[in-house]
């Protein structure tokens, strides 16, 4: 599996976290930037990210700014993307089961480094759901088809 990170200088703390979990679950790593903590504009990542995913060349994607809100925002503007905002273990596992979310969004100024890893390997690990939520994300996709060009 790869998976590609990207994130601004309020997500840059939880971005080595991220990196050490991924590693150690054997996933390839792509890393978008940034890579300080020089203030920079969270959507150029989070479109890196969203475009790897929607195009197919990563499998998902973790992105992370200050709040986790903005870049989750610029992510969801792409064609494809789920990305959910999430805080705490069972919103990481529901945007998995529920959701389908194929990127994971957090916030360095939320989330503290441990949760953060916990939260990673909580959405690795759970599956979708499937069933009646197929249809949901169905809806979803036909929002984007009438809105997206
Ligand atoms: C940057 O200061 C901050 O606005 C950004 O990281 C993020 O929280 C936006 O949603």
């Amino acid at each position: 599996m790869k998976i590609a990170i990207g994130c601004d200088h309020g997500g840059i703390v939880l971005k080595p976290v991220v990196e050490d979990v991924l590693k150690k679950n054997g996933i390839e790593v792509v890393d978008y930037g940034c890579y300080d903590e020089n203030s920079v504009d969270y959507p150029d990542y989070a479109l890196k990210v969203a475009e790897a995913v929607s195009q197919g060349q990563v499998d998902k994607g973790i992105i992370l700014c200050g709040t986790g809100i903005g870049i989750s925002i610029a992510a969801n503007k792409v064609k494809g993307i789920r990305a959910a905002v999430c805080h705490d273990l069972f919103t990481a596992e529901m945007c998995a089961r529920h959701n389908n979310a194929n990127i994971l969004s957090m916030g360095g100024r939320v989330v503290g480094k441990e949760l953060a890893a916990k939260m990673v390997q909580t959405w690795l690990d759970t599956p979708f759901d499937g069933g009646r939520h197929c249809g949901r994300i169905d809806k979803i996709t036909a929002i984007e088809n009438k809105y997206f060009k």
